[in-house]
């Protein structure tokens, strides 16, 4: 879409409250459009949506747990009724655990495979329908991982969650491109958040990683592109990560 379509748009993005989604929605700001965003810690939330408003945008929280199928439901079919729109939805929230515990493996599915489902299913039809609305294009962007692309010893858990999400990109996007719902994941390297603050490589400070406005730029271009272009994937890692 091209830029000015954001300036009417209605996002939703989930994992606002900080890293990716944060930095992603903070960069919507800019365009003037209206942001749902959804995480689970509400003082983030609304602490960003008052920097959205500073920046021109429109941020209004919403509490959701994306483990928990009926309130992301209801969650998203009440920003589609109260708006009567989803132009854009977002799915940023994710987990990485390095717990090698049976629940520490269940509740990265949970988070990132499930949890991207139950943010994806009920936002369809209103992306379906703003596809065939005036701009006639839509988008779903889902972040992924280079761990999604190549498995990874110290994390395998992580790495399938990855894969799925991947995998069901690509057929969900076989399914409605020809309706012009874009389909698109960005899968980044690592990136300085609250994700890997915990889990820093040794000697990891005195590498340039990437910024969580890195992945917003690739975020931001995939849905300014005209409506006849999709920008499917994006592949982005520091330059200095080999794998
Ligand atoms: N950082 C990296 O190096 C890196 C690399 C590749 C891919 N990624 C992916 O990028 C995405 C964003 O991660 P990040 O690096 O920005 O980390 P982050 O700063 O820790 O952000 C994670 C976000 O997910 C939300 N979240 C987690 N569990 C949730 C739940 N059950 N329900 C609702 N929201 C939940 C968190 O919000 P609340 O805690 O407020 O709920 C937070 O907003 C993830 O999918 C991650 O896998 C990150």
């Amino acid at each position: 879409m091209a830029q000015d379509r954001l300036s009417e748009a209605l996002v939703v993005i989930s994992g606002a409250s900080s890293g990716i989604g944060a930095a992603t929605a903070l960069r919507f700001a800019a365009s003037g459009a209206r942001i749902a965003l959804l995480a689970r810690r509400t003082e983030k939330l609304t602490e960003l949506a008052g920097e959205i408003g500073d920046r021109g945008g429109t941020g209004f929280p919403v509490t959701a747990d994306v483990t928990d199928p009926e309130s992301i439901t209801s969650a998203i079919e009440r920003i589609g009724a109260e708006h009567g729109r989803i132009d854009v939805l977002v799915t940023a929230a994710g987990f990485v655990s390095p717990g090698q515990d049976l629940r520490a493996w269940q509740d990265m599915v949970s988070v990132n495979v499930t949890g991207t489902l139950n943010c994806v299913h009920p936002a369809l039809p209103y992306l379906q329908a703003a596809a065939e609305g005036p701009h006639g294009v839509a988008d779903l962007v889902l972040i992924s991982s280079v761990a999604g692309r190549a498995a990874r010893p110290h994390n395998p858990v992580y790495s399938a969650t990855k894969f799925a999400v991947n995998a069901f990109a690509e057929g969900l996007r076989q399914q409605v491109t020809e309706n012009y719902v874009r389909v698109g994941i960005v899968e980044p390297g690592l990136v300085a958040t609250e994700m890997t603050a915990h889990s820093w490589p040794p000697g990891a400070e005195e590498h340039e990683w990437l910024r969580a406005e890195d992945i917003a730029d690739a975020v931001e271009y995939m849905v300014t592109r005209g409506r006849h272009a999709a920008v499917n994937e994006i592949m982005i890692r520091p330059t200095e990560q080999a794998r």
